[in-house]
């Protein structure tokens, strides 16, 4: 990127996960451009048009659900997963929504109450949206004092168990909705063995599972999706950003029953599946496809966790370094032996970073984590360069 001033920015942010396949890539641009000579705008609702039906069977190819799919197309992350929530209790008949601590769903009122991180994205908006109970997300970096890992899943688990026992009847709850790669929350995986027992736990309860897979999706995670990590099969999977390499897309796929489920009239949007951005996905997915980003984001992962766990060892305020593929996170902490989360030092990390070329954002319920979304198209030279930028910085502020 370059600024007003010619300033030259390497962006380890990718627009928040919008853009894996690069900016700007050419296919897309093509793309958008003779699609723009075609039709610019029909809506779902009025007419069936072909790059959206082109879209949701490439979604229903790609998203490992078994028996028979559909897709459904919207405009943002936070319009899908509120669609998706429709979906779950026009199928269940049932009210209840279980999320987790560290969510983040998005800035609607559903979405915003199925949210977590009260101060930054809740403060003075409420009243919030009612029937949603929400249970800790295995965390293992932030464990009860004695757990390891294994046991805080389990804990977390039980909490899970519990709360279908303390405050709603299972046979109420209509959906759980987790990321299985938690992004705002911190880039914190949930360990598979967790989401294994939870596709159990909303089978036997005949609980719509939905894996909300915006930010973790395309590739990002070194999979498609990452939930893909775990073997398991989510019931419906939201995706959004990287879907469309930049233009406003959405979508929730899964088992067709569910999707079925809401009357006719009962979803849709004016914009929601535009041909324009359709276009866009359709040549986002086979680039992502050719140029082979999941081998990409492993190898990019591989590399940057090298130098992480070099800066943990040299830096006593990164606690943690964590991630899948190239979805990685530094937690900052106040001490080499106090946990505590370092609110002040991620920041100023990134301002830092600005200061020398380099685009970043932070992430975690504390805002403690410093989040790395490199574009997957970037090359080993840039990749390196943008690294040692974020050394240089860690080491004046935190140094
Ligand atoms: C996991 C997750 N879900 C939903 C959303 C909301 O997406 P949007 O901003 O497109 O509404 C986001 C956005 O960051 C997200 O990361």
């Amino acid at each position: 990127m370059t600024d007003v001033d010619g300033n030259t920015f390497l962006d380890f942010t990718s627009g928040i996960g919008v853009v894996n396949a690069g900016h700007t890539p050419e296919v897309v641009v093509e793309a958008i451009r003779a699609q723009a000579e075609n039709l610019l705008h029909l809506c779902a609702l009025v007419g069936t048009y072909e790059p959206y039906v082109a879209v949701a069977e490439r979604l229903n190819a790609l998203i490992p659900i078994s028996g028979k799919k559909k897709s459904y197309l919207a405009n943002t992350g936070a319009e899908a997963v509120e669609t998706a929530i429709k979906m779950a209790r026009a199928y269940t008949g049932r009210p209840a929504i279980i999320a987790y601590e560290g969510a983040y769903h998005g800035r609607t009122l559903l979405t915003m109450s199925l949210t977590s991180k009260y101060a930054l994205f809740k403060k003075s908006f409420g009243p919030f949206a009612p029937e949603i109970y929400r249970v800790p997300y295995p965390y293992a970096y932030r464990a009860n004092e004695g757990e390891d890992a294994e046991a805080c899943s389990r804990r977390c688990f039980a909490d899970l168990e519990r709360a279908l026992v303390a405050h709603v009847d299972p046979a109420a709850v209509a959906a759980i909705i987790i990321e299985p790669m938690q992004g705002e929350g911190g880039f914190i995986p949930a360990p598979f063995s967790y989401l294994r027992k939870l596709r159990e736990l909303c089978t036997k309860h005949g609980i719509v599972l939905i894996a909300d897979e915006v930010q973790s999706g395309f590739c990002r995670t070194g999979r498609w999706f990452a939930f893909e990590h775990s073997g398991i099969e989510p019931d419906l999977v939201v995706t959004a950003k990287s879907i469309a390499a930049g233009l406003p897309l959405a979508a929730v796929t899964g088992r067709a029953e569910i999707l079925d489920a809401p009357h006719v009239g009962g979803v849709g949007s004016t914009y929601g599946g535009n041909p324009l951005a359709c276009a866009a996905a359709l040549q986002a997915i086979t680039f992502m496809e050719s140029a082979n980003l999941n081998n990409r984001a492993e190898q990019i992962g591989e590399i940057m966790m090298g130098r992480f766990q070099t800066w943990k060892a040299r830096f006593p305020l990164i606690g943690d370094v964590r991630g899948l593929g190239a979805m990685l996170a530094l937690e900052f902490i106040s001490g080499p032996n106090d946990r505590t989360p370092n609110t002040v030092v991620p920041l100023k990390v990134v301002e830092e970073a600005y200061k020398r070329g380099l685009m970043l954002i932070r992430a975690g319920l504390y805002s403690n984590c410093v989040r790395t979304l490199v574009p997957l198209t970037i090359t080993d030279e840039e990749l390196d360069e943008g690294l040692n930028v974020l050394e240089a910085a860690i080491a004046a502020v935190a140094g």
